[in-house]
């Protein structure tokens, strides 16, 4: 039998979102009873016997071994994922940052080359600017949707193509299909960081993205609790159709006694590498406990995102017309540069995060970070609650000014993440803040 991720998950009938968010992954536990994910807390697991531990060790037979890189509530979670992004597979981690990670030491090796939008979480600017560098791995950044410079920027060595859904914080939206239709010629696979859109707005493995990633941190979790990432194998990309460009998943692992991920976990591939070969040498394993704070927060996960993606459409609207405000940049906005991408690929809304400029500038701006009451001035988005900050003081900061503009993110730029509270409250804080400003 072919290894196989999430077992749970392949037994699910396919169900609506709304109803997969509360079910997938989970049943009630048949000798407890325990209706609500449980905990496993242990780090490592009992064999049954001398030979059911050789075959679990050498990954013949499914099952717990050892914590670090499986657990049965850290898998249900992964399972619910991957359901609800529509992937064959999912494997849930310590952090967005850390599913982003293992997902570039699944293609890259040094001497390969990445190509990336200029549009990305300043964090993730930092790992293919410098860490990824100096292991030997060269990066170029292109503008967010211009194919041609994708194309044009790819190499013999170009292992993979990588964008965020919306960009943080631009917040526009790549044409994911496009992007697909292109990478597919070269070939190369496109990896799609999902977390500003959410599997509920919007699934990149409907439109034949290879990777899915998601910062469980911020709207899956949804209450600013808990740090985790996914993983989302889609099962869409062919690592065989070039033979030897991605050897991680096609060529034997003298690590693993000369498995071959392809013919060993056939339908996903790439997130049983990261959770059977990465987990174990690397480990940034999600705890348990993190899991089950985790699965808490998905249950709601359409009902705050339909509710946020309305607060924050009301709040862009207004900021729009204040006289203080100098731009908005929202992809709900019908002139907003990329909402024509938005309204075709999104379903339900479109997020939480509204991004402008007050006139005066920077200054002005950071003026009222510094009087807003109800919102929190954090460096998160995703929350229930209104988040406000400044980028490029804080989030953007490692980004030298030349690198800032390469972004295209201007100084002034602040990032509000709308939660789920009244929306007068919302907007009257705004508005006693910007008198301020
Ligand atoms: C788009 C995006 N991806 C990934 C991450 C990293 O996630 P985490 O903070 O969970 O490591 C962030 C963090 O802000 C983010 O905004």
């Amino acid at each position: 039998m072919p290894f196989q991720l999430n077992p749970d998950f392949a037994k699910e009938p396919a169900k609506h979102f709304d109803t997969l968010q509360v079910h997938a992954g989970y049943a009630p536990d048949p000798v407890t009873g325990s209706c609500s994910l449980p905990i496993y807390q242990s780090a490592a697991f009992e064999f049954k016997d001398a030979e059911d531990g050789a075959e679990k060790f050498g990954l013949r037979r499914p099952g717990n071994v050892y914590g670090r890189l499986t657990n049965t509530t850290t898998d249900d979670l992964a399972a619910r994922i991957a359901a609800l992004e529509g992937g064959t597979g999912a494997v849930a981690v310590a952090s967005g940052h850390a599913a982003e990670f293992l997902t570039f030491l699944n293609l890259v090796e040094a001497g390969d080359e990445i190509v990336a939008s200029n549009s990305l979480y300043g964090g993730t600017w930092n790992i293919f600017l410098h860490t990824l560098a100096n292991l030997g791995v060269k990066t170029t950044f292109v503008e967010n949707n211009d194919i041609d410079a994708f194309e044009k920027a790819t190499t013999d060595k170009t292992k993979f193509w990588y964008v965020e859904t919306i960009g943080n914080p631009r917040v526009d939206v790549a044409d994911v299909p496009a992007l697909v239709e292109a990478a597919n010629k070269v070939p190369v696979p496109v990896v799609v960081d999902n977390t500003f859109a959410t599997p509920y707005l919007y699934r990149p493995a409907e439109d034949g993205a290879a990777v899915v990633i998601e910062s469980l941190t911020k709207w899956i979790g949804g209450h600013g609790t808990t740090l985790g990432g996914a993983v989302i194998d889609t099962g869409n990309f062919d690592w065989n159709q070039v033979p030897g460009k991605w050897p991680q998943l096609t060529e034997p692992d003298p690590s693993y006694h000369g498995l071959v991920y392809t013919e060993a976990a056939p339908d996903a591939p790439f997130a049983t590498r990261v959770q059977t070969l990465l987990l174990r040498d690397v480990g940034p394993t999600l705890s348990p406990l993190a899991a089950q704070q985790i699965g808490i927060g998905v249950e709601t996960l359409s009902l705050r995102v339909e509710r946020i993606s309305e607060n924050a459409l009301a709040v862009a609207q207004w900021l729009k017309s204040n006289p203080k405000v100098a731009w908005v940049r929202y992809p709900g906005l019908e002139d907003d540069p990329t909402h024509d991408i938005a309204a075709r690929l999104f379903n339900g809304g479109y997020g939480g995060v509204v991004v402008f400029g007050v006139k005066g500038g920077r200054q002005a701006g950071l003026n009222v970070v510094n009087n807003v009451k109800l919102f929190t001035h954090l460096a998160n988005v995703g929350d229930a609650k209104s988040l406000i900050i400044h980028p490029a003081s804080t989030t953007h900061s490692q980004l030298s000014p030349e690198q800032l503009k390469e972004a295209n993110l201007s100084e002034d730029l602040i990032r509000l993440s709308i939660g789920i509270e009244n929306i007068t409250d919302i907007i009257d804080d705004l508005d006693q803040a910007l008198a301020k400003a």
